[in-house]
């Protein structure tokens, strides 16, 4: 923009974060028209405020009543409408607001603006889908609206006569055949109050894993035995005592959220939770049995599959990396108490090429020697470290990229996952698909890849 000059506020997102008691997020629901939208957010945002929280719902109908009454419903009428609303629902939410938007939001392209507009502000996006089908919103036609179009009397009507391209990765997707919107409404609800409380909950769970560290420490500057578990990696004294630190806090401060942990026994109870802890009390087990201190307690949250919080601690070097949805992600030494501080925030690197690879310590592995030998001239070295350390480094800008082809489980990506996403990295299966939590089967037997950017895939 030619002589426009950016004027800085005074007061930050954080300053009113810390001031009023409550962090912004834009929760933007797609759907067709009929499809419940507005009906389930006027009912979540009546909700969340008798509990206390500020929120405020941006309703595509009200708003082509006044800020969009010039636009129609071409394409790029559409277009219009959604980036206007993008950028006002971003405003409110970095204001502090919890702030819905019910709008067709018709285009993936449109909803990636909405969701760009927000990072841009720094603040949380939640995609919601609310999928109701063509035949169903026909079915229901509360306004009347599907029989003019049918009847051609409404022309580029979403779904009859203009398409909807439904989101392939939602945080959330509401049926609602299958649910009422008193209880659609309460799953947004929850999962917002959730959020809100992610800041404390991070802050916590980083004093918790630094406990669970001098457990470990105890152990690892004593003797110990080794024993073998049935699927062949090492188990010490060190994982369990540190397990029950962190399981012992989480079930007796958390009760409504479910804990899946390397070291205790899985009922597969938690699945019907869309909330678990997903807990690796010593990942790096033979780092430590080796003694090379590339070992790391690992404590994550995952809501409807997602990461939304994350905590390492590596216990030899003091160090802490932390993230949580609308909250950044951070790295920092463990005596320092101060949490969230942001000159401890981190970022991944912004590099296309010269990348620094991260290479595992303990799994040689010849499909990811050939992957780099194919990109040689795109990489500058390849460094080595133990368990979810690569991700960490990564997240922090000292490493770019790591392919994993092993096998690994849930608890050895969840927090780190969530680290790396909020300190703009990319984390995904090598398929490209999303890699999700509290699975049936917890192996992440598809591998994985960890990026800087989206765009710097290897082949
Ligand atoms: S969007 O496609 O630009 O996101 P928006 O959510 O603002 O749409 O407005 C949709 C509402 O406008 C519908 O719920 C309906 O009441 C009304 N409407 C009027 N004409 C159309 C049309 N051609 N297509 C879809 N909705 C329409």
């Amino acid at each position: 923009m030619q002589n426009i000059f950016r004027q800085n506020n005074l007061v930050s997102k954080q300053d009113r974060e810390q001031r009023f008691g409550t962090k912004g997020a834009v929760v933007w629901l797609t759907g067709l028209s009929g499809s419940g939208k507005s009906t389930i957010a006027v009912k979540a945002e009546k909700m969340l405020t008798e509990k206390g929280y500020r929120c405020y719902l941006l309703d595509g109908d009200n708003l082509r009543l006044g800020l969009n009454a010039d636009l129609g419903f071409s394409d790029a009428d559409r277009t219009e409408n959604i980036r206007r609303i993008s950028h006002v629902a971003a405003l409110f939410a970095h204001s502090g607001c919890v702030c819905f938007v019910s709008a067709i939001s018709p285009f993936a392209k449109d909803r990636e603006t909405a969701k760009q507009a927000a990072k841009k502000m720094d603040v949380a996006f939640f995609e919601i889908f609310i999928d109701t089908s063509v035949a169903e919103c026909i079915r229901r036609d509360t306004k009347g609206l599907y029989k003019k179009a049918i009847a051609g009397e409404i022309k580029d009507f979403t779904g009859i006569s203009s398409p909807y391209e439904a989101p392939t990765e939602p945080f959330l997707q509401i049926d609602t055949l299958s649910c009422t919107p008193d209880e659609a409404a309460t799953q947004l609800c929850d999962l917002l109050v959730l959020f809100e409380q992610l800041g404390t909950m991070c802050a916590e769970l980083c004093d918790v894993s630094i406990k669970a560290g001098e457990e470990i420490l105890d152990v690892y500057n004593s003797d110990f035995a080794v024993q073998t578990k049935e699927d062949k990696s090492p188990l010490t004294l060190a994982d369990l005592r540190s397990n029950k630190v962190i399981v012992d806090f989480l079930t007796s401060h958390y009760p409504a959220i479910s804990v899946l942990s390397e070291e205790t026994k899985d009922t597969g109870e938690r699945r019907k939770n869309p909330f678990c802890f997903v807990v690796d009390p010593l990942d790096g087990t033979k780092e430590f049995v080796k003694r090379n201190g590339e070992f790391t307690v690992n404590i994550g949250l995952c809501a409807y599959g997602k990461p939304i919080l994350g905590v390492v601690y590596a216990p030899v070097t003091n160090t802490l990396w932390y993230a949580g949805v609308g909250c950044g992600a951070f790295s920092q030494s463990s005596d320092k108490k101060k949490y969230f501080d942001e000159s401890n925030r981190i970022f991944v690197s912004d590099k296309t090429d010269g990348f620094i690879v991260m290479a595992s310590r303990s799994h040689a592995d010849e499909r990811l020697a050939k992957m780099l030998d194919n990109n040689k001239d795109r990489i500058e070295k390849s460094v080595s470290a133990g368990s979810s350390l690569k991700g960490c480094l990564i997240a922090e800008g000292k490493a770019d990229i790591y392919y994993r082809t092993g096998l690994t489980s849930e608890w050895d990506t969840c927090a780190m996952h969530c680290i790396v996403e909020q300190a703009g990295g990319v984390l995904r299966q090598l398929d490209h698909t999303p890699l999700l939590y509290n699975r049936e089967n917890t192996l992440n037997d598809k591998g994985f890849y960890i990026l800087n950017r989206p765009e710097n895939t290897l082949e």
